[in-house]
């Protein structure tokens, strides 16, 4: 087995070359784009963001997943110095991260730490009641997954923790060492789509009579310990996705702050979704679908009811992509994290 030494975020550690230990995207990982020291996350689809997303030039944008910055950035790029950005983020090392890479641009941009599920009281609280644009880059960053005492990742030895925001009392450990039986299948099979979730489960439990199951290695261990070596990595990933979208509630929050967008834009406001999973996407799609057109209980309706003001009040977003854009061979060549990336537009009516 080849190790090769690589810079991460400010950390050396070394990467281990073999496709069955780390997983494929690790190792193509070694062979495309690393986070240089200092890099925090690389932003995936930001042309495509920021030209479906400034409208106005002079307007009011919604970072709510700001991150290292990436994306708030070449959004504050694009617009004139009347122009600004409010970036949100549950995460303390990103606002931080966010806040020095953003420097240049101090006097356009307010970086608040928040739940982007109260997106509406965060920005009333800095004065603005609509915006023009509102984003969501959804999951978690390059930074929360590579660094090892954040516990979000099993090819690193940490804490079962996978908080974004780490003041929050309930993390990973809480959900494997106390869940039952029946809660763990569930998320697993719910948040992972996993087929072995009752073989994990009663894994989970068996293992924990023992010894608590306190670091991330050791729930990898658990889970390796009982499904075929060929489903391994992908098990394993599915099960740590399941386990940090229970932490983090992040469909729900995905749910209610849609719905918090919608309400915000400004007509013609445009709002931006990026997803990484089909869970996420669906949600997305959804809600999209659901508000961009006549529900379809009442389509049977004869023409003037159905063309009422009421009925059509219910629509309140225009769809600009009917299908989601997916990254190209050289973007997903160029960035790991963008090959399961699904963005998709619409517009406030
Ligand atoms: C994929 S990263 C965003 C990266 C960012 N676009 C950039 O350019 O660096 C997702 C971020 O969303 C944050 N996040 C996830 N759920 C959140 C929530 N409910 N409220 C606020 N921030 C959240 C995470 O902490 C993480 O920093």
């Amino acid at each position: 087995m080849e190790t090769s030494t690589q810079i991460c975020v400010g950390v050396t550690f070394n990467i281990l070359s073999n496709d069955s230990i780390l997983g494929k995207g690790f190792y193509q990982l070694t062979q495309s784009k690393v986070l240089k020291s200092g890099e925090f996350h690389f932003p995936v689809f930001v042309d495509e963001v920021v030209n479906s997303l400034v409208i106005n030039p002079d307007g009011i944008y919604l970072d709510a997943t700001v991150g290292g910055g990436g994306h708030s950035k070449a959004i504050l790029q694009r617009l004139s110095p009347k122009g600004r950005v409010i970036g949100i983020d549950l995460d303390d090392e990103a606002l931080e991260y966010a806040k020095q890479g953003l420097r240049e641009f101090q006097n356009q941009v307010i970086l608040r730490k928040g739940n982007f599920k109260f997106l509406r009281e965060i920005l009333e609280a800095e004065g603005i009641d609509s915006v023009d644009g509102v984003l969501f880059d959804l999951g978690v960053s390059s930074h929360q997954l590579d660094t090892d005492y954040r516990g979000f990742s099993y090819l690193r030895d940490g804490p079962l923790d996978m908080r974004m925001n780490r003041e929050q009392k309930k993390g990973a450990f809480h959900v494997v060492n106390s869940y039952s039986f029946s809660e763990l299948k569930r998320i697993f099979l719910q948040y992972g789509e996993e087929r072995h979730a009752a073989k994990i489960a009663r894994a989970i439990i068996h293992a924990r009579t023992r010894q608590q199951i306190d670091s991330t290695l050791k729930l990898a261990e658990v889970i390796r310990s009982c499904i075929p070596a060929s489903y391994v990595n992908k098990t394993l990933s599915r099960i740590f996705q399941a386990i940090r979208i229970e932490v983090n509630e992040e469909l729900t929050n995905l749910r209610l702050a849609l719905e918090e967008a919608v309400e915000v834009l400004k007509p013609a406001g445009r709002l931006v979704v990026i997803s990484y999973h089909s869970l996420e996407d669906r949600i997305v799609k959804i809600f999209f679908r659901e508000n961009s057109k006549i529900p379809t209980s009442l389509t049977g309706l004869p023409i003037d009811e159905y063309d009422s003001k009421s009925n059509q009040q219910r629509i309140r977003l225009k769809l600009i992509t009917k299908k989601p854009i997916t990254p190209s061979d050289e973007q997903k060549r160029y960035n790991i994290r963008i090959r399961s990336a699904k963005m998709r537009i619409c517009e406030r009516l």
